[in-house]
Parts: C-alpha cells; sequence; structure tokens
C-alpha cells in the first residue's frame, strides 16, 4: 500500500473554540465532504511551556507573546479549572491542504475576518486587552479560535512538533522516519544517552523517530550545532506526560 502523500498541515483547535463548544462545528467545516482533505492525526493536548513556546518561538520578543503564550496554554481560557485547559492537534492530508483549510479559517484577526471575510471560523473569534502589570492597556489579544500552518516549511516543522510518527497511520506519515538504536534523555535542556536522575526517556532504542529530529540529537549529544534546538525535538515526547521539570 503505497501512498504519496501531497500536501499537509497542522491545525490546532485554541483553548477559547474548546470553551465555546466549537470543535464539532470546526471539524464539520473541515471535513473532507468540503475540503478534499482528510486528517491523518489527531491528539488532544495538554500544552505546557516548553510546546507552547517552540510553536510560537518566530513571535518571542513581541508585545503580545506573554500573552499569546498563557492562550494557547489554555490560562486564559480555563482559569481556575487548569485540568481542563488543552488543544486539539490534526494533522490534515491533501491537494493544497494549507491553502484551503487558511482558507476556511480566515485572516487573523477576528475583526477582519469580520468584515472581509463573513462566515469564515475567524469571524468568530474575539479581541481582548492586553494589560501590564499596573493596568496599562498593552494592546489586544486575538482570540481566533484556530492555528492553520502559513506554508509548507511551517507544516512540516509544527507537524514534527507536535506529532511522533507512530501518531500517524505508516502509508499517511508524510516525512522520512528511522529507527532510533539508542537510548536518549531529556533534563535542563540537555541531552543524555543513559539515565540521569530527573530525567525524561525520549527514545529508546526501536523506537521510531523522524528522521530530522534522530539527526538533530545526534548531533546535539556530540556538542554540535543542529537544524533546531532541543526543545523543538523534545517537546512533542512530553506531550500529556506527567513529567515537570523543577
Ligand atoms: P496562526 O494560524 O495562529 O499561526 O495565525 P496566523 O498565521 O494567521 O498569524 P501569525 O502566525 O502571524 O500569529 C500567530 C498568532 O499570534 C495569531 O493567531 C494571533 O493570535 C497572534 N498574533 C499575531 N499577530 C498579532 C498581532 O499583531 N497582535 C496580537 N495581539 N496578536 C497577534
Ligand atoms: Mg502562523
Amino acid at each position: 500500500m503505497q501512498h504519496n502523500p501531497t500536501d499537509q498541515t497542522l491545525v490546532l483547535i485554541k483553548p477559547d473554540a474548546l470553551k465555546n463548544s466549537l470543535t464539532g462545528y470546526v471539524l464539520s467545516l473541515l471535513s473532507e465532504f468540503h475540503t478534499g482533505l482528510r486528517f491523518a492525526g489527531v491528539k488532544v493536548v495538554h500544552v505546557n511551556r516548553m510546546l507552547a513556546e517552540e510553536h510560537y518561538a518566530e513571535h518571542r520578543g513581541k508585545v503580545f507573546y506573554a500573552s499569546l503564550i498563557d492562550y494557547i496554554e489554555g490560562r486564559l481560557h480555563y482559569t481556575d479549572d487548569a485540568w481542563k485547559r488543552r488543544v486539539i492537534a490534526l494533522m490534515y492530508q491533501g491537494p493544497d491542504a494549507i491553502k484551503k483549510i487558511r482558507d476556511i479559517a480566515g485572516p487573523t484577526n477576528p475583526l477582519n475576518a469580520r468584515d472581509k471575510r463573513p462566515g469564515c471560523i475567524r469571524s468568530l473569534g474575539t479581541l481582548a486587552p492586553i494589560k501590564d502589570e499596573a493596568g496599562n492597556t498593552l494592546g489586544e489579544r486575538m482570540d481566533n479560535l484556530i492555528h492553520a500552518s502559513a506554508n509548507e516549511a511551517d507544516a512540516e516543522r509544527e507537524i514534527k512538533l507536535w506529532f511522533r510518527p507512530n501518531d500517524i497511520p505508516p502509508a499517511m506519515q508524510p516525512f522520512a522516519t528511522t529507527e532510533s538504536d539508542e537510548h536518549y534523555y531529556y533534563r535542563e535542556s540537555k541531552l543524555f544517552t543513559s539515565h540521569e536522575p530527573g530525567s525524561a526517556c525520549i527514545l529508546a532504542p526501536g523506537d521510531i523517530a523522524w528522521k530530522t529530529d534522530f539527526e538533530a540529537l545526534q548531533l546535539i549529544c556530540k556538542g554540535k550545532q543542529a537544524a533546531c534546538t532541543v526543545e523543538a525535538v523534545v517537546a512533542k515526547y512530553l506531550i500529556n506526560e506527567k513529567w515537570e521539570e523543577e
């Protein structure tokens, strides 16, 4: 059964969509019937700080960055009920997946979305003030219900950030994989090939990893420069794990 992946994209159904029970609506709009796309990976994710920061690395340092991280972690929509903090991550596949889903999502800013593309998903979003500790308004947060990869390179980075190969049926895995021949453990931004107290096991011999991740781990272990940070590889292995760094 040989499958030729065409195009793929990462979608996140964000905490505001979950809180407002819009999940079913969003999934209907993105269904194969409407888009010709099929989903190849789905998971419910409690977003920890490492994953949030890796996902939004391009926005680090911007005025809205801190609120964006709080938002995707679910802290703003589930203030007290921390156990409800989650997003749904989906990988969609099919011709023109990136463009089709960005079109249905609509403009980033919900006000623009309502103005320019009434009916798109983000036209149902909201704006909320971003305040500093003294209560001064710094700007506006865009609660825009879903994330959708912007281009092919982002889609690859983001799918590999949120999904392990075996979260996706083998015939639908879009990127090269490899089998680990070593143990890899992680603690405090460092990798180890044998167990260290307080470390989390990332890979064991025989585990299947994205090839680019595996190559990055090998380089990082040798103290060499890799194409991505260790956290970009490790974050997906800590998804929904109780392991927390102190
Ligand atoms: P995503 O699909 O979520 O990645 O949105 P996008 O690709 O349409 O926008 P972008 O990647 O530039 O921004 C990511 C997220 O950061 C957006 O969904 C917004 O929530 C937020 N964001 C982006 N630009 C701004 C901005 O200028 N102001 C504020 N307040 N938030 C922004
Ligand atoms: Mg984006």
